[in-house]
């Protein structure tokens, strides 16, 4: 074990980290628009049930491998497993450039919508002409310099380290992100579509539930909470023995679900406040968070000079906390693997991650071989392939060897002794062996009918 290993300086460290992984572009940007598009009601419920019987128990699973070996993914499912075992780890790592090439495009759009709200703020709100949006897609040096500035960020902070640098801006980061939505959702509770939202959330319909809605839900209890890549496993590498894990993934899973539903709750009300802007939402996720919303805090709300560049400011913060994650399964297998200090894995990693990201970045548009590039039908471009080839494929595939290696290579014994979950005479509990029953037949059951059902040709990015 390495003596001289970076530790979460407090128990808060990792939960407010291990949040700002799970809390990204999933909540704020993925789950409104599949919850909409899945006629909300029974689509969250079938979520709910998702994230606290798949969810909940991959992520102790993952925390466990991570905390007891203290080493990053590959070298802990060596540890625990064979050599065969660290291609899970090895897999995590490329799915981690695969998402970072194209996340980071997208968070780098926060950024523009925040300084475009800062404008209109300032000098008063100005209806961008018809088309701006697909205009700035295709804009090349926009789309490459808002990644880069993204990247940057990131990489500035997990070069850091640990302690210093991701514990210091997730308990920076966090506590804003919190702060901001409790008052955007104090603010919307006042307007008049609440009623409509709350309906539409909280009251299930089975009949309008789509049958493949079961299915994306589970798809994206992955991604939502930094599954099957080894994210937990590298956190929980830094977690000390004496935090619970039981406590902090149930403390992350629960952030994670209620920050879930509070995006909804305030994109919802301000859209169904507006008369008429529920039949005018685009069928683009992404038309949602940065072309929709934008116009609506200035054209239809009181203070959205004030909510406006705020919101903006969450979803950045959001997305940071998340891409920092994603880089740091990557910095610690070149620490770990390859013997490099962190400072150069850092820069060596960023580099091949931004050249990554540029592929991304000038497929929307603005190179046409890129932006036509296509593999999986339907879904043209690096951008939306990437998206795709991750959400459909690598973090439910990584989820499942996961289960399989904890529920059926993990002994029982060690698995105890990392979750503790024992009564007082020393025997586990119910709850042990309710969750070791998840891992061992629930979970891998239902990845595989994700796995098969995505093979039958169901898009889950
Ligand atoms: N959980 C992040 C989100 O919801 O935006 C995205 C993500 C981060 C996915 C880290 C996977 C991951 F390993």
């Amino acid at each position: 074990m390495a003596d001289n290993r970076d530790h979460w300086a407090s128990r808060i460290g990792f939960i407010l980290a291990a949040a700002g992984s799970a809390v990204g572009l999933g909540n704020l940007w993925k789950f409104p628009y599949i919850t909409w598009h899945n006629n909300g009601g029974a689509f969250v419920l079938v979520y709910l049930v998702c994230v606290l019987i798949i969810g909940l128990p991959i992520m102790m699973a993952e925390i466990l491998i991570g905390r007891r070996t203290q080493k990053s993914p590959v070298p802990a499912f060596e540890e625990l497993g064979n050599r065969g075992w660290g291609f899970v780890g090895l897999f995590g790592v490329l799915t981690g450039f695969v998402i970072l090439g194209y996340y980071s495009v997208i968070a780098g759009w926060s950024i523009l919508s925040f300084w475009q709200c800062i404008n209109w703020s300032i000098s008063g709100y100005v209806a961008p002409p018809e088309g701006a949006f697909g205009e700035f897609l295709a804009d090349a040096p926009s789309q490459i310099l808002l990644s880069l500035t993204f990247l940057v960020a990131t990489a500035f902070i997990v070069w850091r380290g640990v302690s210093k640098g991701i514990e210091k801006a997730a308990k920076f980061l966090m506590p804003v992100l919190f702060a901001i939505l409790a008052y955007l959702v104090i603010r919307v509770l006042f307007f008049p579509g609440i009623g409509q939202t709350f309906e539409f959330l909280f009251r299930p319909n089975f009949s309008e539930l789509p049958t493949t809605g079961v299915l994306e839900a589970l798809g994206h209890a992955f991604f939502t909470l930094s599954l099957g890549m080894g994210v937990m496993i590298t956190y929980g590498s830094y977690m000390r023995k004496s935090e619970s894990i039981v406590r902090s993934a149930g403390t992350v899973v629960f952030l994670d679900t209620i920050i879930a539903l509070l995006a909804c709750v305030i994109m919802y009300t301000i859209i169904f406040s507006v008369p008429g802007m529920e039949d005018s939402i685009s069928a683009s996720a992404i038309g949602m968070l940065f072309m929709t919303l934008p116009r609506l805090f200035y054209t239809e709300l009181s203070g959205g000079v004030l909510i406006g560049p705020l919101f903006y400011i969450l979803v950045a913060f959001a997305a940071l906390t998340s891409t920092i994650s994603l880089l740091e399964v990557i910095v610690s297998f070149f620490i770990d693997k390859l013997k490099m200090k962190r400072h150069s894995a850092t820069v060596l990693s960023t580099c091949i991650v931004i050249f990554c990201s540029i592929y991304s970045a000038l497929s929307l548009g603005a190179v046409g071989f890129l932006s036509e590039f296509e593999i999986f039908g339907d879904k043209p471009g690096v951008l939306s392939t990437l998206d795709h080839l991750a959400a459909n494929w690598m973090l439910p595939l990584g989820g499942l060897f996961t289960t399989i290696f904890v529920g059926w290579f993990v002994s029982r014994k060690l698995a105890l002794e990392q979750l503790r979950m024992v009564d007082k005479t020393g025997r586990p509990t119910f709850y042990f062996n309710l969750w070791r029953f998840f891992i061992r037949f629930i979970a891998p059951a239902a990845i595989i009918a994700v796995i098969i059902a995505v093979i039958l040709g169901k898009d889950f990015s």
